[in-house]
């Protein structure tokens, strides 16, 4: 089943002279459960294409589907609601909040969700199988940054997304931690049928992924 299509999709970023051509037509869809990795030299439009799909920016042209709603249909606030329910993202620095404690992170995507109830079971279960439920009390600035990961992974899926969108997850970790770190992303591909659409620079790890994108210049030109 498709959860997401991409169609001529474009963006440039400014405007005259100082305009920037980040995506250049982008065109291809994703398949529920599906693990894809986006490759890329830095500058070649990846973060872009996540922030797009995750609707953190709009394109200048084109079409994004999801879940057969094309998001640019959606008002500000109603996008800001879909993305909570069906988008989870993990970025390269975390991004935790440094004033709350593990599980008050992983649970801060429900919270922010006034009709959702913080499923607290399902919370610990996350916990759990990352790993992380004795570091449950502690702050992010107490664990390292594989630990710090693990726990963006948690918060991500907390809110049980349909996507994971996740931008080099791995590029501020060592090569031991990386390899932890993928085998917590398969791990939620596979059991919670999760679809996962990951930014990575490492052409090792995209080989280990369901599908590869490569992307130079804001096109695609390969398809693994
Ligand atoms: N907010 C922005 N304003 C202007 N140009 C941007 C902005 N974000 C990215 N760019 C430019 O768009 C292109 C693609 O950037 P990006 O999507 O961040 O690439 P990648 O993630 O592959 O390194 C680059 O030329 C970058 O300089
Ligand atoms: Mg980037």
């Amino acid at each position: 089943m498709e959860i997401l299509k991409i169609e001529k999709l474009e963006k440039v970023y400014g405007t005259g002279e100082n305009a920037v051509d980040a995506l250049g037509g982008l065109d291809f869809s994703v398949d529920q459960g599906e693990f894809v990795a986006i490759i890329g030299q830095s500058g070649s439009g990846k973060s872009t294409l996540l922030n797009l799909i995750g609707g953190l920016d709009v394109p200048t042209n084109g079409k994004i589907v999801i879940r057969n709603r094309d998001i640019s249909t959606l008002k500000k606030n109603e996008l800001t609601i879909f993305r909570r329910r069906n988008i989870g993202f993990v970025f390269q620095n975390y991004s935790l909040m440094p004033m709350l404690t593990v599980y008050d992170n992983v649970a801060l995507p429900v919270t922010f969700d006034s009709v959702k109830k913080i499923d607290h079971p399902y919370i610990s279960s996350l916990l759990k199988d990352l790993g992380l439920w004795e570091k449950r009390k502690k702050y992010p600035g107490e664990l390292s940054g594989g630990q710090q990961q693990r726990v963006a992974i948690a918060r991500a899926l907390a809110n049980k997304p349909a996507i994971i969108l996740a931008d080099e997850p791995t590029g501020n970790l060592d090569t031991k931690t990386t390899l932890e770190v993928m085998g917590l992303l398969k791990e939620s591909n596979k059991k919670f049928h999760q679809t996962i659409i990951m930014v990575t620079h490492n052409a090792a790890i995209a080989q280990t992924c369901d599908r590869l994108i490569r992307i130079e210049d804001g096109k695609i030109v390969e398809r693994g």
